[in-house]
């Protein structure tokens, strides 16, 4: 069923709050829980649509995962080669993360896979994984380049040296899980600095891997150790309740527990550079990510050119910085941002068209966008599905001019269940309405 949100502005935006866990981290500690050896315990658990749907993947190869609540779950791994064939197909619903992680994973396995997914993660991008994949000698099908994905069981990998021509930390990561299996050494080396979760968790169950410079190198041939993992509040969730905090009239929220990895904090310094208030106190260690506090308050926001370099370390909140942007004095330029594109919904396109149905000022650019701030009026804006875009727009509402009509909202449940309580909860006024 589709549904909507409907949103009148607001004032203040006060409160605590705690966000749902980190997407990334909780889709790696599934994955490399099952192919450790012994129980992992997985506590501050996402759980959203994309990760259930990793969840149910490796439940359907065999791994033994019990959900003592939503949040904490017990994965019991078989170690490296104790995966087994999936009756059907593994739906990946709307995650890319799961279906290109995947992809690496299954790559080694002595079984043949398939991975299908929604309509949106049928229109995606999928050979940039599957190309380096096959020069490790993974046998894998896609359709004209996009899922459903069939790999065949017994390949016999080996490791390659790797230079991604896209800054992606899903491809890195899908190479990473393959040369776990492969004969010899890989190396990949990265354009620009990507989320680094594949890389910290993978030290923390004990197999080594080295970086310098741009290059990761990580050889096969170890095995995995259980352990505890301690997932962090997931930043992306947070930015949308951050640019709440800027743009309310009073108030101060505070948001604790929030992944703070460097590798993905990109959101905060544009922020920052965009005239935010919003204070960071890192807290003591949470496993192999770091994370902290919050403390966000009303801001008078301006323009700036967004540095290229922190593109990929805030790559899942351009929708937030699209709002921010128009509802900032000056003008903000977006470039390098290509990848956005390929995201749960092309996120320039429908991002530039929802500003404009809400009277922004704002122009297409193949790469990103230059966006005039002055405020945004009310009115109804297409979602196209994509749950960061929904979102973003519902924060949106609350500083507009008139109510925000906000139309196929329910994958906004694939990384942030609760979205409209906690945000209800801070003092913005949304409502979420089922479509008849
Ligand atoms: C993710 C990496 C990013 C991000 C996605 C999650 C990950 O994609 O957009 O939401 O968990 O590795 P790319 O690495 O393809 O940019």
């Amino acid at each position: 069923m589709k549904s909507r949100f409907i949103v009148e502005p607001a004032g203040a935006v006060r409160g605590s709050l705690r966000v749902p866990g980190d997407k990334s981290v909780s889709h790696r500690a599934l994955m490399l829980g099952a192919i450790a050896e012994g129980t992992s315990r997985i506590s501050g658990f996402l759980p959203g649509e994309d990760c259930l749907a990793t969840l149910a993947a490796i439940r359907a190869m065999g791994i033994d995962a019990q959900q003592h609540d939503a949040t904490t779950i017990s994965v019991t791994g078989r170690g490296l080669h104790g995966l087994s064939v999936s009756p059907a197909a593994l739906d990946m619903g709307n995650s890319g993360t799961a279906m290109r992680l995947f992809m690496g994973l299954l790559s080694a396995q002595s079984f043949d896979s398939v991975l299908i997914g929604d309509e949106s993660l049928t229109r995606r991008p999928m050979e940039r994984v599957a190309r380096p994949l096959r020069d490790m000698g993974a046998r894998i099908e896609t359709r004209d380049g996009m899922p459903p994905v069939r790999i065949a069981g017994r390949a016999t990998l080996r490791g390659i040296d790797f230079s991604m021509p896209v800054a992606s930390a899903q491809v890195k990561s899908a190479v990473l899980l393959a040369a776990l299996y492969a004969h010899g050494a890989t190396t990949v080396t990265e354009p620009a600095t990507t989320r680094d979760h594949t890389e910290r968790m993978l030290s923390m169950l004990g197999w080594p891997l080295e970086r310098r410079g741009a290059t990761i190198r990580i050889s096969g041939g170890g095995r995995l150790r259980a352990a505890e993992i301690q997932v962090p509040g997931d930043l992306s969730s947070a930015a949308f309740m951050v640019l709440a905090g800027c743009l309310a009239t009073g108030g101060e929220l505070v948001i604790d527990g929030v992944g703070l990895n460097p590798t993905r904090t990109g959101i905060l310094e544009i922020l920052a550079l965009m005239g935010a208030d919003v204070r960071t106190e890192v807290e003591a260690g949470q496993g192999a990510e770091s994370a902290g506090r919050l403390i966000v308050r009303p801001s008078r926001l301006r323009g700036t050119t967004i540095p290229a370099a922190l593109v990929p370390l805030a790559i899942d909140e351009f929708p937030v910085l699209f709002i921010a942007a128009a509802l900032a004095e000056g003008t903000t330029i977006v470039q390098g941002a290509e990848e956005l594109r390929h995201k749960e919904s092309d996120r320039i396109r429908v991002m530039v068209e929802g500003l404009r149905a809400l009277g922004g000022d704002v122009e297409e650019l193949a790469d990103g966008a230059r966006i005039r701030g002055g405020g945004l009026t009310g009115g109804i804006v297409h979602s196209h599905g994509d749950h960061r875009v929904a979102m973003a727009f519902a924060v949106a509402g609350g500083r507009a001019t008139g109510p925000v009509t906000v139309l196929d909202t329910a994958n906004v449940a694939t990384s942030y269940p609760g979205f409209v309580s906690q945000a209800r909860s801070i003092g913005l006024a949304i409502e979420a309405r089922d479509d008849d």
